[in-house]
Formats: C-alpha cells, sequence, structure tokens
C-alpha cells in the first residue's frame, strides 16, 4: 500500500499550486510515487481534504496526465478529524475499516492543524503525531515522509493564515474609469472573485500574465476579449486541449493541466463580474459580461458534463 502524505500549508493558493505542479507536471524527485492502473486512492484528512469532495480540482489534475490508468478517488476526509483522533457515530464503520472496504491502494494524508477546535497551535505535538503515522516498514511511507519535508516550512501553523486577506485584494482593485456605476460595482465584486484562493489567480497569476508552461495569460488574450459567449463557456465548463494564446502554444500533451468548471462554484452575477473583471483589467478593454448573459449561456449548456474542447469552441465561436 502506498502512503502519500500531503500536510496543511497556510494558503490554498500554494497547497493547489502545489498540487498542479507537483502532480500533474513535475514531481520533485523527493516526492515521486507509483500510480498503477486500477489503483483506488483514498484521502484521508480534516476540514481542507474534506472540501475538497466540492470541486474535485486535485482528481482532475491527476487523472489528466493518467488517461485510461482507471484510476478511482474516495474522499474520507471529515472535518475536525486529527491525527491521533477521528470519532465516527455509532454504527459507522471507523476510519480503518472504511479504507479497507474501499480497497485502498494509494492514500493520501492531508491533515490541518484543527486551530478553530485544538486551542493554541502545537506545532511540536502536530509534527510527531504525523511522524508516528508514518512509521511503517512500508518504503512507500519513507517516501511520503521524505515528501512532506518539503513542506514542513510553510506548513508551520504559527506563521501565515488559510485566509485570504479580503481587504488587502479590495485595495488593489483600481475600477478603470471607463466602468462606472453598476458596472464598476460589478468589477469589483469580479476582483474578489478572480484572487480568492484557488479561484482564477491561483493559475491565471494575480497579474492575469499566466505562468508557462501550464498557464496561459489573460492579459491581451483573444479569448477574453473575443465572443462572450465562448469566454463565457470557457469559464462555467472548463477547457481542456492544444491552444494558442499571444503566439503560444499551450499543449496537454506537454503537461498543461484542464481549466476546471466553475459552474456549480459561481452564481450568475459573480461569474459575470468576474468575467467583466478580467475582460477590463492589464490593458484589456472588452464589454461587460451580464449576469442575463450567463444565465443564458448556462441554460442553453445545462447538460455538459465535461470540458470543452478548443476545436468545438471554434467551430461555434470562430476567432474573430
Ligand atoms: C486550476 C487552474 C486554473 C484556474 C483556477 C483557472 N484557469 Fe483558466 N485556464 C487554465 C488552463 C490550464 C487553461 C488552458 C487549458 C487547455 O488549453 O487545455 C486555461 C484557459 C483559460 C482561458 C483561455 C485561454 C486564455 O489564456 O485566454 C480563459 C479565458 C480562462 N482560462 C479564464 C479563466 C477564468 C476567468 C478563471 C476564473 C473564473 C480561470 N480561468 C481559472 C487553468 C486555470
Amino acid at each position: 500500500m502506498n502512503l502519500v502524505t500531503r500536510i496543511c500549508l497556510p494558503n490554498l493558493r500554494r497547497l493547489s499550486f502545489a498540487l498542479g505542479f507537483a502532480l500533474a507536471i513535475a514531481l520533485p524527485a523527493s516526492a515521486q510515487f507509483p500510480l498503477q492502473q486500477n489503483d483506488v486512492v483514498c484521502l484521508i484528512g480534516n476540514a481542507l481534504a474534506d472540501r475538497m469532495q466540492h470541486d474535485g480540482w486535485m482528481e482532475t489534475l491527476i487523472q489528466s496526465p493518467m488517461a485510461g490508468k482507471n484510476l478511482s478517488f474516495r474522499n474520507l476526509a471529515v472535518s475536525g478529524d486529527t491525527v491521533t483522533s477521528r470519532p465516527r457515530s455509532k454504527g459507522v464503520p471507523s476510519p480503518e475499516d472504511y479504507l479497507a472496504r474501499c480497497k485502498a491502494d494509494v492514500i493520501f494524508v492531508i491533515f490541518g492543524c484543527n486551530k478553530s477546535f485544538g486551542g493554541e497551535p502545537k506545532p511540536a505535538q502536530f509534527k510527531s503525531d504525523l511522524a508516528a503515522l508514518l512509521e511503517s516498514p512500508e518504503p512507500h511511507a519513507r517516501t511520503a515522509a521524505a515528501a512532506v519535508k518539503d513542506f514542513w516550512g510553510p506548513a508551520d501553523p504559527t506563521k501565515g493564515t488559510m485566509q485570504t486577506q479580503i481587504a488587502d485584494i479590495e485595495e488593489k482593485i483600481k475600477v478603470p474609469k471607463h466602468l462606472t456605476g453598476q458596472m464598476a460595482r460589478a468589477y469589483r465584486i469580479g476582483g474578489l472573485v478572480y484572487h480568492s484562493e484557488a479561484h482564477c489567480a491561483t493559475c491565471h497569476q494575480p497579474d492575469g500574465k499566466g505562468l508557462d508552461p501550464a498557464f496561459p495569460p489573460l492579459v491581451g488574450s483573444p479569448w477574453v476579449t473575443g465572443s462572450e459567449e465562448r469566454f463565457t463557456k470557457i469559464a462555467l465548463h472548463g477547457l481542456h486541449g492544444k491552444i494558442e494564446v499571444n503566439g503560444k502554444v499551450y499543449d496537454p500533451e506537454k503537461g498543461v493541466p484542464p481549466m476546471t468548471s466553475f459552474e456549480a462554484l459561481l452564481g450568475d452575477d459573480e461569474m459575470a463580474a468576474v468575467l467583466t473583471y478580467v475582460g477590463n483589467s492589464w490593458g484589456n478593454k472588452a464589454a461587460p459580461v451580464l449576469p442575463e448573459t450567463v444565465k443564458k449561456v448556462r441554460a442553453a449548456n445545462k447538460n455538459r458534463s465535461t470540458f470543452w474542447k478548443p476545436e468545438e469552441l471554434l467551430k461555434d465561436h470562430p476567432t474573430e
């Protein structure tokens, strides 16, 4: 049985970033582990891992370069669990029973520091509890322990915080002069959505310039400033396939992960706001996207459950 361990980082952006790179593009040597055909991957841990059941980004990032491996994921994490205590209601199988029932081949251990319930953080105790969990004759566990070492620094709960400083973000959002009234308000809300943990800025970066070789830029991108329906479709259902942006090619075969779907995460108002923000920041100038437009595009594609392929989008909305 493989045991792969990640521990809490003080902010989700660094975690998803670390996962994006560590798993989809290039694993640091110390964190490498094999995933084999038909492996069942189980997540245990507390709030951060528990919340992952609502998005599926990590699964997406892992599944995409492993097409055909038939991996399955089971999320067994429960908020409030600690390394040493994982109580369950009477009649519910113990966490260990559950792992056995799932026939886990690989376990991701994602424990945070339980700040809300555990009183003052006790990093030393946390480290030694985790070390005990990792004490295993399995060679995989030793690999996992080595991987965890990479994260000891950022995982120190006495530094940093899980919370994005909304006030800091708000201060940085400067509404461009051509947007006034309702549109200026939408732009401000869009900025908050854009810079929220694990939203657009995580991948496309706070300055919209993207990050080579994985995340294409939004600055000056025709996918942003062209057809608003095409732009809305990308944000609603995600995108996967070889694309060109500003003369550079972003190719899944070279490790570009899929852009995830925001359909379930953002309402019409928030989606319209973030698209208006992206369309009018860093020198971009596009017509504001209205909530009614998002509503229409959402309804017209409500049965869609997969990422868009660039060819599909270009067929319906050829580049301008
Ligand atoms: C998990 C990382 C990730 C997040 C979060 C993300 N994107 Fe993307 N995005 C990508 C990747 C990767 C691509 C290219 C995918 C491909 O071609 O297969 C992409 C492509 C795009 C494109 C088309 C190419 C371009 O650069 O213009 C647009 C537009 C876009 N994203 C907008 C957004 C917006 C708006 C948000 C937030 C609501 C967002 N993205 C959030 C990773 C992300």
